[in-house]
């Protein structure tokens, strides 16, 4: 059992240390588990202290996710847990949109990130001016928006979604047309998967010239810089090299790299179909940690990685930073009350559908 489920704070550095020794030997080289595991254990020392729980995405590091998190998963899974926590501070390892929807819905508690650089290129792609603008050109069409942007523009919409379910957002809206922001890829194959048009009108040399009820979809041109780098060519060689590989791709990729795929969908529900899939080795189209986190669970599966794609963004979030966030109270997350109310509203009608 995991220091995880076990819910408790560990005695010991010489504790953690053989737990860590024991998932990650073939991925962490032992000087630095030794030296995470001196970190993780003055974490959990501190987490307690401050009555803190601490969310893990699961693209945090291998020493970090499999040391202090109280519970890892995907953005909607920590969303929820966010929601029912009754601790007293939050320390939201993960990027920034991540931990401000924390906030959203904890506006009483203290809500930290370790480092106030964990952008987003998707949350950076579209502001909340952008977002009014699109209402105004197509009034009434509802909006719904992917969590990973910001408060901002949460507030200026219907209702959000995540990777896991915003296929099930859209077919929810009693809305044959719908605005969905910011993610051009995400919205295209829920476009595929929903069977809708899809327009994006800021690419249209006229955009005024768009006639209303030839498409379903508005969509907007944002990117993961991370996902938008796989290629069906990446995909052709690897299965050339390994033709029994099972293929997995975030939702974030392009269509085509997810048509050539085996399966698509959050990092939680990739991790699930690994675990339930019996297949001599895999390609996750994903951030690369996720890889070493699955293949640390996992070690009789054989996991093959594009390597060199890891978030800048997630990135950011060490152990070091973590203890500081924790020692020093930071980086808080604020979010003026007015923007709160309504992105809170946006939020949790996304948490009310199943
Ligand atoms: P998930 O919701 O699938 O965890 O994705 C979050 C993310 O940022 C993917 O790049
Ligand atoms: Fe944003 Fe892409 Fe990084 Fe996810 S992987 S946090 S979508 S930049």
């Amino acid at each position: 059992m995991t220091l995880q489920q076990l819910n408790r704070t560990p005695t010991s550095v010489e504790e953690i240390y053989r737990e860590m020794k024991a998932k990650l030997h073939d991925i962490v080289p032992d000087v630095e588990l030794r030296i995470k595991a001196e970190l993780a254990y003055e974490i959990h020392q501190l987490k307690k202290e401050r009555n803190a729980v601490i969310l893990g995405h699961n693209y945090m590091e291998p020493a970090l996710y499999h040391s202090i998190p109280d519970f890892v998963g995907d953005s909607l899974q920590l969303s929820r847990l966010a929601a029912e926590t009754d601790k007293d501070v939050i320390v939201f390892c993960g990027v920034e949109f991540m931990a401000e929807t924390a906030k959203i819905l904890n506006p009483t508690k203290t809500v930290l990130i370790p480092s106030d650089k964990a952008g987003c290129s998707l949350a950076s792609s579209i502001t909340a001016e952008d977002v009014r603008a699109l209402k105004a050109r197509f009034p009434g069409v509802p909006v719904v928006t992917y969590v990973n942007t910001y408060a901002d523009v949460k507030a200026e919409s219907d209702i959000c979604c995540t990777s896991s379910n915003a296929a099930a957002v859209v077919n929810s809206l009693d809305s044959d047309t719908v605005i969905f922001i910011p993610d051009e890829y995400l919205a295209r194959n829920v476009a595929q998967e929903t069977g809708k048009r899809i327009i994006f009108p800021s690419r249209l040399p006229n955009p005024d010239a768009i006639q209303p009820g030839s498409f379903d979809i508005i969509g907007w041109h944002g990117r993961c810089e991370v996902h938008e780098q796989f290629t069906i060519e990446d995909i052709h060689s690897v299965r050339q090299q390994f033709p029994d590989v099972v293929i997995l791709a975030h939702p974030e990729c392009s269509p085509e790299v997810v048509a050539a795929s085996d399966f698509s969908g959050s990092t939680s529900a990739m991790i699930r179909f690994v675990r339930e899939t019996q297949a001599p080795r895999f390609l996750l189209l994903t951030e690369c940690s996720m890889g070493d986190n699955i293949a640390a669970e996992l070690p009789d599966m054989e996991m093959l990685r594009l390597c060199s794609v890891r978030c800048p963004h997630m990135n950011q979030i060490t152990m070091e930073e973590t203890r500081d966030a924790l020692r020093y109270l930071r980086y808080q997350i604020e979010v003026p009350e007015d923007i709160r109310v309504r992105a809170l509203a946006a939020v949790e009608r996304m948490l009310a559908i199943g």
